[in-house]
């Protein structure tokens, strides 16, 4: 009992931590920052976009790569055979490549830097592009498994925040793949 207050009391300490450190971080005192910070942690774009460090449980997101998208420098070997009744779908254990029907998808650099991230953005291009599900509002269409339609029910302010969050998170120079088409 005592071991696991220990534990829990741990846990909250790491979480005050990062908290605090996000609060500290240019751009929290904005209002818009903070709700997008908010909504960026409850609609997951971390379990995605954030490639992982194994713990006990699990992949969990790095904090030091934060939405930094698929990692250029990870080989991965040749996706398994998928088939509606047998599996349908797989991920790396980055959870950044994605293998379906579809075919190989890549989570994206929502981070600013200028090359291989969303650095040459808009607002209105970001917002455009989580209502239309195309790149840049009129571009490629956007693969699974980005949950672009569950963005397009949010109101503009709250998708302005989401991208006034991801403006203010450190540039990590990463370029994500293409996506490859089905087999
Ligand atoms: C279940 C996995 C998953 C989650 C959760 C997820 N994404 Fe994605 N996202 C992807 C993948 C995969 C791609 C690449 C799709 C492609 O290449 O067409 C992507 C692409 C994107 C792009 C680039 C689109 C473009 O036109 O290039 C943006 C921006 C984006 N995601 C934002 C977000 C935000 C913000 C969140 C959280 C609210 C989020 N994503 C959550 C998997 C995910």
């Amino acid at each position: 009992m005592r071991a696991a207050f220990r534990v829990a009391s741990v846990a909250a300490l790491a979480i005050a931590a990062t908290t605090a450190s996000h609060a500290e971080s240019p751009g929290a005192a904005n209002p818009a920052v903070k709700r997008g910070a908010y909504l960026v942690r409850f609609g997951g774009c971390n379990d995605c976009h954030t490639p992982k460090v194994m713990t006990p449980r699990g992949p969990a997101p790095d904090p030091g790569r934060e939405l930094s998208g698929h990692p250029a420098s990870v080989t991965l070997p040749p996706p398994p055979d998928l088939a509606p009744d047998k599996w349908m779908a797989a991920t790396n254990g980055d959870l950044t490549a994605w293998v379906g029907p579809w075919g190989v998808s890549y989570a994206a650099n929502l981070t600013p830097h200028r090359r291989t991230g969303l650095g040459d953005w808009t607002v209105e291009q970001f917002v455009k592009t989580m209502r239309t599900g195309k790149h840049l509002g009129t571009g490629r269409e956007i693969l699974p498994p980005m949950p672009w339609e569950d963005l397009a029910a949010l109101n503009d302010q709250d998708l302005r925040a989401i991208f006034a969050y991801l403006r203010s998170i450190r540039p990590i120079e990463n370029q994500v793949p293409a996506p490859l088409p089905p087999k």
